[in-house]
């Protein structure tokens, strides 16, 4: 079977990208498999940037194709904050709950109508033989004043997508990967992935 690596320790992401990948019908691995791959400097100042620094080191590493995903929430309140450093909202080992509560703290008292926000994805893909690809996704939405809902993960308890009464993490998988900026950024990605695989859909 054709394997395809996700430059990622990440459960959360795995899950909604392995469903996304489903109907590829190649193998999917992780960060987890490759323990001595180490961890792989963020240090891009764009999340395109990242996103590449994490297929590029797993793909040279593995030899092997693999798809690095970078994701940020995009506050327009807050200039665009956390962004790139969503990750690291309330420090380098900062929780969900503890970025969660950052911004809450700092969305205090905005009114409802200066609450707007997006999440942005982005993917690359690398190959051997293909070199890079990229694909993007957004999810707009506000910031609610408390978390609602279990489901997702990191900052989705907070984040109401626009025209949707459920926040992320209100949505199960399969809604949240119909609207997400994952799951939009994925539905570009899937026809590069299709071809490179050569794969038919299962229907
Ligand atoms: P990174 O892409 O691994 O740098 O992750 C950025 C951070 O953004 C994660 O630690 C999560 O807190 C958050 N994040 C990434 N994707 C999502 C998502 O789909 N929903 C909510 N938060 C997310």
């Amino acid at each position: 079977m054709k394997q395809l690596v996700l430059a990622t320790h990440n459960r959360d992401k795995t899950r909604e990208i392995s469903a996304l990948l489903f109907d590829l019908g190649v193998g999917v691995l992780t960060l987890d498999e490759f323990p001595q791959i180490g961890p792989i400097p963020e240090d891009a100042d764009t999340l395109e940037g990242n996103a590449l620094l994490k297929a590029n080191a797993v793909s040279r590493a593995t030899g092997l194709p693999a798809l690095g995903d970078d994701t940020g929430l995009e506050v327009h309140f807050l200039y665009g904050d956390p962004g790139v450093y969503s990750s690291r909202y309330s420090g380098e080992h900062g929780s969900y709950a503890e970025n969660v509560a950052k911004l809450i703290a700092k969305m205090k008292g905005v009114p409802p109508r200066r609450r707007a926000a997006r999440f942005r994805c982005a993917l690359a893909f690398v190959a051997p033989g293909i070199g890079v690809r990229m694909a993007e996704g957004l999810c707009r939405g506000n910031i609610l004043e408390r978390p609602r809902g279990t489901g997702g993960f990191g900052y989705d308890p907070v984040f109401l997508p626009a025209g949707f009464d459920r926040t992320l993490a209100e949505m199960d998988l399969s809604m949240k990967n119909t609207i997400s900026h994952r799951g939009l950024a994925m539905q570009g990605m899937l026809p590069i992935l299709r071809e490179y695989f050569q794969t038919e859909l299962r229907t």
